[in-house]
């Protein structure tokens, strides 16, 4: 995925204009926005910088800020010798990075024609396209119930943990139709709050607890599934929405779930 430097009107030079870590090798960051940038909740930006050779590298990135937000924010994991992230992690407040100008990706909540509950399973930074989902308005009147899943390796790894629990009583959210409910799995540390779980997500499917924790079920008639993250974390959630008679959303034909690899 090399080139040179890119056509100013495919991408535009932006500006870092915060960097906020959350753990070792975990880390937020905002860029100024495009003039012409347009996205939905649920939808990512590609983004580029030039290595020291000069050839551009391009990734894909969750947008995390919602849609009329004035800048652009996304949520990342430094991958250890990932060439991208490499670049990126040497960049400070104040520093220039390439934004593609087209916004991509079909994990969106208007995928879904129908369905009650709102499941969104994320590991690690699969959280991030969630904190937009949930920045809108529109997904509070459209769904009963939201439910939240953030399973990460680590306990200290809950980014945003604070922004999604004032998110539940924040007006304008707290008086719009739908309930959050938020679970957070740390699957190599012991729970430190009384309200998170341990386990993976596909373990917590399997034996029923994370149902039993959230008090709804998972099931194709009220059911709408999006899966995020770690791409073995889907394809074995896959199986097991499968077995309960759930299908992906395909173009022409209505489903129950949506999915985003990261890898
Ligand atoms: C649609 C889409 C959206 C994405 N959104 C995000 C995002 O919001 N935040 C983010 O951090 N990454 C995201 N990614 C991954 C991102 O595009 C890069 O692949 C990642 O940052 C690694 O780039 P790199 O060049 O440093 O690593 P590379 O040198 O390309 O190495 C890639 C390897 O790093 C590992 N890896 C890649 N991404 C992750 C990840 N997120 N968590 C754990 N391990 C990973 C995998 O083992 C992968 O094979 C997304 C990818 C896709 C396809
Ligand atoms: N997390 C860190 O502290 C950290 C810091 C810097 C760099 N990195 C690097 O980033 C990469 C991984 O980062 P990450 O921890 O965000 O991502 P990850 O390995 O995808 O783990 C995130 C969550 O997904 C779970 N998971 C993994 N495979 C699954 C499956 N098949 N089914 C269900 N759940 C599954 C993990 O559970 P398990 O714990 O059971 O696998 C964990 O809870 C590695 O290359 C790592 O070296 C990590």
């Amino acid at each position: 995925m090399l080139s040179a430097a890119p056509p100013t009107d495919k991408a535009s030079l932006e500006t870092i204009s915060a960097i906020r870590p959350w753990a070792e090798g975990l880390y937020s960051f905002k860029t100024s926005r495009p003039t012409e940038f347009r996205f939905t909740a649920g939808q990512y930006a590609r983004l580029g910088l030039q290595d020291a050779a000069g050839n551009m590298v391009w990734r894909a990135y969750s947008i995390v800020s919602p849609p009329q937000a004035n800048e652009l924010e996304y949520y990342v994991i430094d991958v250890p010798n990932g060439l991208f992230t490499g670049l990126l992690r040497q960049k400070r407040e104040g520093d220039s990075i390439w934004v593609e100008k087209q916004s991509y990706g079909f994990m969106t909540a208007e995928r879904f024609t129908d369905g009650d509950d709102l499941w969104m399973l994320s590991t690690g930074t699969g959280l991030g396209p969630f904190v937009s989902i949930l920045q809108e308005p529109s997904t509070w009147q459209r769904f009963r119930s939201l439910i939240l899943v953030h399973s990460v390796r680590r306990a200290n790894e809950f980014a945003y943990d604070e922004f999604l629990r004032k998110l539940k009583s924040q007006t304008p959210f707290s008086t719009l139709p739908a309930q959050l409910h938020l679970v957070q799995t740390a699957t190599r540390d012991v729970p430190e709050a009384s309200d998170r779980l341990q386990g993976r997500i596909t373990t917590l499917l399997l034996d029923g607890e994370l149902e039993r924790h959230v008090g709804l079920s998972l099931q194709p008639e009220t059911a709408r599934v999006m899966l995020c993250g770690n791409p073995q974390m889907i394809e074995d959630t896959r199986k097991i929405l499968h077995d309960r008679g759930m299908r992906p959303v395909r173009r022409a034909l209505p489903g129950q779930f949506v999915t985003e690899n990261y890898w």
